[in-house]
């Protein structure tokens, strides 16, 4: 007989979300104190140097531009054609695969994660990622019964652990027949790394290596910070996953949550890319059956902002303008955070941009705890310490390395 209404396979424990704890924490010391007094190091979203959210005049008259018929109605379910078409182009820029590419509409870009880590895996199978990841990533593997295993992200030289990966590749091959390897790069969350090109043709190497038949391995590229990872150069990656074997399959999550600033929009896709036109279109029809079953399709109007802006040179020169400003703001906070980082010796993970850098560091959780006595809210992981360049100030980003190093040395003392 069965003994709870919650059926077994939906049956998890309260998701208490950390990141929002610390947020609201701060947000009280900041009534209290006054913002000056309190760095806020909490949430991954822009917010400007008063410490309001930024969110683009580009897009956001956009939408109050926008017809309200087009933004009431139903879009399709796969996603319109125009925000596919203009999506595809400006994911890859100048650096299109030579592949079958198909698009599908999601909810954001966790809404591609999750078609991906549901379309090409059975249960069981796993998903191998880096040990410094986004934690939604874990929480889908266990929605969807899927095995989820990590390895160590960087070597002692703070290169990409290509062995650990490809050890991890090996284990989840031999046990099982399919894999997927979630890579967050560039500019990944939460350490602000990113795969560089030549280590990209040896991961891609071992891949190819081990696709042999009978074996099927998706490749899943999560850009969620791809447009505040470089001025363009880096997409150049994205030409590498051209006339790959047809038993491997790539995936890109796309997602207009930091580029567009639009993260309650929800709005992304998932780009298929393989070289075979039939698997192209045989994932596509799998994805689509999702987006029914789940979401049905996707709203109206962050597909509409999208097309709006790109396929107006005006709307799109004020987006870049802004895009660049605001890169530009993060990579200022983020110089001066590393400069002082070496002048008081504090270790950080290297950083080639996105919205935070990392920490390591001992018992991180007792470290934020302590840095809640300087007035500091930041978030600790499972292996550091994740400093929001996002959100803090470029003169709180200058001060900010000296009390976190001070904080670490107290607690590990
Ligand atoms: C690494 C990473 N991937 C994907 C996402 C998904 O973003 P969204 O679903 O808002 O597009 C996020 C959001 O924080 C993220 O940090």
């Amino acid at each position: 007989m069965a003994k709870d209404i919650i059926a077994d396979h939906a049956r998890w424990p309260r998701l208490e979300d950390e990141i929002f704890k610390v947020n609201k924490e701060c947000k009280e010391a900041i009534k209290a104190k006054g913002r000056d007094k309190v760095i806020d190091s909490t949430l991954g979203t822009l917010i400007d140097d008063d410490g309001n959210l930024i969110a683009f005049d580009s897009v956001y008259d956009t939408l109050k531009d926008m017809d309200k018929k087009s933004i009431a109605g139903y879009g399709a379910i796969e996603g319109n054609e125009a925000y596919l078409d203009l999506l595809i182009d400006n994911c890859f820029g100048s650096y299109k695969p030579d592949a079958y590419i198909k698009a599908v509409a999601t909810a954001g870009g966790t809404g591609a994660i999750r078609h991906s880590i549901w379309t090409f895996l059975n249960q069981g199978d796993y998903v191998i990622c880096p040990n410094w990841y986004w934690p939604a990533y874990h929480t889908m593997c266990e929605e969807f019964d899927r095995e989820f295993k990590t390895y160590e992200f960087l070597d002692e030289d703070f290169n990409f652990n290509l062995e650990e990966f490809t050890n991890t590749l090996d284990f989840a091959l031999e046990k099982r027949d399919r894999v997927l390897c979630v890579f967050n790069t560039p500019a990944n969350n939460p350490t602000g790394f990113s795969i560089n090109d030549a280590m990209w043709d040896r991961i891609l190497d071992v891949i190819r290596k081990r696709a042999v038949s009978g074996k099927f391995i998706c490749i899943l590229l999560d850009v969620a910070y791809i447009e505040f990872a470089g001025d363009g150069s880096q997409k150049k990656f994205f030409q590498k996953f051209s006339s790959l074997p047809e038993n491997i399959i790539t995936t890109i999550a796309y997602s207009m949550s930091k580029s567009y600033t639009a993260y309650g929009i929800r709005a992304g896709a998932c780009i298929i890319i393989s070289s075979n036109e039939d698997i192209a279109n045989r994932a596509f029809d799998s994805m689509k059956h999702s987006n029914r079953s789940i979401w049905s399709n996707i709203t109206h109007a962050g597909m509409n902002i999208l097309v709006d802006i790109e396929s107006d040179e005006k709307k799109k020169k004020s987006y870049e303008d802004e895009l660049i400003a605001n890169r530009r703001l993060i990579e200022k906070r983020a110089s001066a955070f590393v400069e002082s980082a070496k002048e008081v010796g504090l270790i950080h993970l290297p950083y080639f941009g996105g919205f935070f850098i990392s920490i390591p560091c001992e018992n991180p959780k007792e470290v934020a705890e302590k840095l809640k006595e300087k007035d500091m809210y930041i978030v600790a992981n499972k292996n550091g310490l994740r400093f929001a360049v996002c959100a803090v100030s470029e003169e709180k980003c200058k001060i900010s390395p000296k009390l976190i190093k001070e904080a670490i040395d107290k607690v590990n003392k």
